[in-house]
């Protein structure tokens, strides 16, 4: 859901809330984060699962708690994401640990809160595990990450299920960890997750992926294996160009894990990140100047890859309207930020009715990997955060201030020596 009419969202005008909180600033509606949450439970009735958010897609704490609220856990990848994870209220038992590069003091803050299951990826990462749970004289719950080799139609730079990806470990490595099981002793080894990559926008890969973990679940069961769990990721897409992108009905894409896991007896995880938040999210940024180059008319907002990296990271489309009527004649423009790359550029030739300056624009499907992965480049402060919920509004993130981007840092006065 995003916004329409296009002057609110979830109740709440958006000229009005960025008069007083300033752009560029992240509007959350928790109206649409909630009732994306509920297809999902919806379609999940009857069954035992969890749905552990990725927190990575939009880790705001005020986020993280809606989560929670609505009885969602979260799926993390740093001992950072625990942090939040614990701090916004998420219980331990609804924490699952992602990642290829776990270290091992991450590793013993997870043991040591209690984490519901660890997904691990490498053969290296499960002897580490073994000897940091038996140090602590704990048990650790754990799932294999399997890489099925299929390829999920999804941008490279986002694809993670291929034999080439980095992630996860082969069926025939699997099968190895599983037949050698009884010498881990602090090792619980009885889940398998899958996650093949982000913004799928067909169910053909998720079939095909699950349809191998499903025959080595079966294959397992056979041996005596029992398994806990099957934890089949995320990656779920979403709209980032009306008429044009198509996502997967979230009760089809439920229908198809059911189906492929059908008789599985244990418990169903998922972790979905984008689905739940991205087009819940936009970002308001008005127009600075427009600028009629030689060749190109170039829209600059106040708005730039600092505060939303996905068009320059992976020529990512993102629908940019004006917010609120604009009847003016339609104008092709690079719509642009203002950091000094050229790489900083939102659109290329969008047609949008004429802009002036101090426009109010909004970047739609800006809930997820947005403010996330921001960044000060440029010494541009981080953007405000703001959920709204059926008329009003509550700022989850201050708007940085100067003092707060250089906090940590400090002039070089006092030398040591190691
Ligand atoms: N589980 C695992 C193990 C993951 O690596 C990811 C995302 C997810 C779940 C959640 O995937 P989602 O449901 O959000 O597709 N920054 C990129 C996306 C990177 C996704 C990384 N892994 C972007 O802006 O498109």
């Amino acid at each position: 859901m995003t916004a329409s009419p296009h002057h609110q969202l979830d109740g709440v005008d958006l000229d009005a809330l960025a008069a007083r909180l300033g752009t560029p600033l992240y509007v959350y509606s928790a109206s649409a984060i909630r009732q994306r949450i509920q297809s999902l439970q919806a379609a999940l009735h009857g069954t035992d699962s969890l749905i552990c958010f990725a927190v990575k897609a939009n880790s705001n704490r005020g986020v993280l708690a809606l989560m929670h609220a609505q009885g969602v856990g979260a799926d993390i990848v740093s001992a950072g994401e625990l942090w939040r994870a614990m701090q916004a209220g998420i219980p331990p038992e609804h924490i699952v640990f992602s990642g290829v590069g776990k270290s091992e003091q991450e590793i013993v803050e997870a043991l040591d809160a209690g984490i519901l299951r660890f997904n691990v990826e490498s053969h290296d990462e499960l002897l580490t595990l073994q000897r940091l749970a038996q140090s602590r004289g704990t048990t650790a719950r754990a799932a294999v990450r399997i890489n099925p080799d299929v390829d999920a139609q999804t941008h490279e730079k986002i694809s993670t299920g291929k034999a080439e990806n980095k992630f996860g470990v082969s069926i025939d490595e699997a099968r190895r960890w599983f037949a050698a099981r009884h010498a881990l002793s602090h090792v619980q080894l009885d889940g398998l997750h899958v996650h093949i990559g982000s913004q799928i926008l067909s169910l053909g890969p998720y079939r095909e992926a699950l349809k191998r973990v499903a025959a080595f679940w079966r294959e397992l069961a056979a041996g005596g294996h029992v398994l806990a769990s099957i934890d089949v990721g995320g990656g779920l897409g979403v709209c980032y160009r009306e008429g044009h992108d198509h996502p997967v009905d979230a009760a089809d894409y439920i229908a198809t894990v059911r189906e492929a896991l059908a008789g599985f007896e244990g418990r169903l995880l998922f972790e979905p990140g984008r689905y739940l938040v991205g087009e819940a999210g936009v970002l308001l940024t008005r127009a600075i100047r427009v600028k009629h180059g030689e060749e190109r008319n170039f829209l600059v907002l106040d708005a730039a890859m600092n505060d939303l990296a996905r068009p320059s990271l992976y020529d990512a489309w993102h629908d940019i309207a004006p917010v609120g009527s604009n009847t003016h004649p339609a104008t092709t423009y690079d719509i642009v930020g203002p950091v000094c790359e050229t790489g900083d550029t939102f659109a290329r030739g969008r047609t949008l009715p004429a802009c002036s300056p101090g426009d109010l624009l909004m970047i739609h499907t800006a809930g997820a990997y947005g403010a996330s992965m921001s960044s000060t480049y440029n010494s541009r402060p981080l953007a405000a955060e703001v959920m709204v919920d059926d008329g009003r509004y509550a700022v989850v993130r201050q708007r940085q201030r100067f003092e707060d981007m250089v906090a940590g840092e400090q002039l070089a006065g006092h030398w040591e020596s190691v």
